[in-house]
């Protein structure tokens, strides 16, 4: 409680990449920056007495700009990879994610990721959906800053399919206007979702981590994920 009070309204330097409703997106209306990560990063700072504030920058520019300390916290749907272990620290798991695969609603020959090989797929860069494509053999992976612009390029037919998280292709489709584009087949692997944090900043990620449990105890947790996921 002594180090909530001495936190008393610092601000949270946020970083994420705002383009991956559910978790980040910006209100068409209002320009704020919405969605899940965006409740919860709130929530957290809130609970340790700071007020998050969020830039926007690109998916691969997150860890660099933590390792140059302009940025306190990245979240941003990171799933939590052993490579990215050794560059920042990470909460506890928030979410379980993993990667799905989205195709032409009209396509009838893909069905799973077996059947991507020799196929051109779009991703966005600095991804796990990257580097899990560049493993599929005779692949053409064509990656793009954003998700939206993957999706972009499957709708044109520059691509036959587009690797990304299952969740945020589930809203794509359902609320986006992913209306010619379905997933198919099972999810290619599971991931989970984390906070990173600069290396050298081990308090702020027990800070965090002691602020999400109260999170989850609380409700508030529960709160954030029944309005974005319902239950
Ligand atoms: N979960 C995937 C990863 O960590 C994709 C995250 C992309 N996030 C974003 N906000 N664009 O590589």
């Amino acid at each position: 409680q002594s180090a909530k009070t001495a936190d008393q309204g610092k601000v949270l330097r946020v970083g994420s990449e705002t383009t991956f409703a559910p978790f980040e997106f910006q209100d068409e209306k209002t320009k704020d920056y919405i969605g899940f990560d965006m409740d919860l990063i709130k929530a957290v700072g809130k609970q340790m007495g700071m007020e998050a504030q969020v830039q926007s920058m690109g998916f691969d520019g997150l860890i660099p700009a933590l390792e140059a300390g302009n940025i306190d916290v990245a979240i941003s749907g990171m799933t939590i990879t052993d490579e990215r272990a050794k560059k920042v620290n990470f909460s506890k798991p928030y979410y379980k994610s993993g990667l799905s695969m989205v195709v032409k609603a009209d396509n009838n020959t893909l069905k799973s990721f077996k059947d991507l090989e020799g196929k051109r797929i779009a991703v966005q860069i600095g991804t796990t959906g990257a580097s899990e494509a560049k493993k599929i053999k005779d692949v053409k992976v064509r990656e793009f800053n954003n998700a939206p612009e993957a999706f972009i390029e499957l709708s044109s037919g520059g691509v036959d399919a587009v690797v990304n998280d299952l969740p945020v292709n589930e809203y794509y489709i359902a609320q986006a206007g992913g209306k010619d584009a379905k997933i198919v087949g099972e999810p290619l692997n599971s991931e989970e979702y984390g906070i990173a944090v600069a290396k050298k900043n081990t308090e702020l990620t027990d800070k965090i981590n002691k602020a999400m449990d109260e999170l989850k105890k609380n409700g508030e947790y529960e709160k954030i994920y029944v309005k974005w996921f319902g239950k």
